[in-house]
């Protein structure tokens, strides 16, 4: 693993680089797409640059990790709305081309795993991490060789994310998402963790051993990946390489 740290800021800019670089090479590259409070700055970043024109998605395709059970993309808190409210609509991707699960149609969820294959397979896949190591929403204890899957979300799971809906009543208690295998299928991966409240985190799955119990541990084992994380994520990181 490859671990830089840097001001929040410089994450995000540094992060956007390594966008420019794949779909400079690769215009046609594969992005897999992650949600939650972590990206919004590197998407704002990616905007950006794409309005400078330096960079074009307009041949790339993606593929999210994952969605809410029973939320429809038009619900303002699915990832879909997430993301098209956030990146989709404002850079020169093909409507077509963006990819999140169906949280509505959950009859075979891994045909998604099917419909990645069928595209070329992620060339690089953005993650950030819950604070109990979840990596999509792979919760602890998810085996490692899952593929898209249907999963009950932790309590606290639902906690945290309660700050996005009106009450937790209002969280789904399930959601779809990629499986640990099919992040790992991807060929290079970004993991970006900001904020003192995933130091701890960011020690275990840096830091610890390899273990379901952490299942952004995994990561550990994959050929290419790059951790991007502020002064306060890194924190407690013995080594700060
Ligand atoms: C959610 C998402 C994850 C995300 C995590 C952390 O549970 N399913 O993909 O990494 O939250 O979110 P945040 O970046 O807001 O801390």
């Amino acid at each position: 693993m490859k671990i830089i740290i840097d001001t929040t800021e410089n994450v995000a800019k540094r992060a956007a680089q390594l966008y420019v670089d794949l779909l400079s090479r690769n215009p046609q590259a594969v992005l897999g797409g992650a949600t939650g409070s972590t990206p919004i700055p590197l998407y704002k970043e990616l905007v950006k640059l794409n309005k400078e024109g330096v960079i074009s998605f307009k041949d790339a395709k993606s593929f999210n990790l994952d969605e809410y059970v029973g939320l429809e993309g038009t619900h303002d808190q699915s990832y879909r709305y997430f993301m098209n409210d956030n990146l989709f609509n404002h850079i020169d991707i093909k409507m077509e081309n963006t990819h999140v699960p169906s949280g509505i149609d959950i009859s075979e969820p891994e045909k998604y795993d099917s419909e990645i294959e069928a595209a070329g397979g992620i060339d690089m896949q953005l993650l950030g991490i819950g604070v109990d190591g979840h990596i999509g929403f792979n919760e602890p204890g998810t085996p490692w060789d899952s593929l898209t899957h249907v999963v009950e979300l932790e309590q606290n799971t639902r906690e945290v994310n309660a700050r996005f809906f009106n009450s937790i009543d209002e969280v789904p208690t399930h959601a779809v998402t990629m499986g640990i295998k099919t992040v790992m299928n991807a060929r290079s991966i970004i993991l970006i963790a900001t904020g003192s409240s995933k130091a701890e985190i960011v020690k275990k799955f840096i830091e610890g051993p390899v273990t379901t119990e952490v299942p952004a541990s995994i990561l550990q084992l994959h050929p290419f990946v790059t951790v991007f994380l502020d002064h306060e994520a890194a924190a407690l990181l013995e080594k700060k390489a």
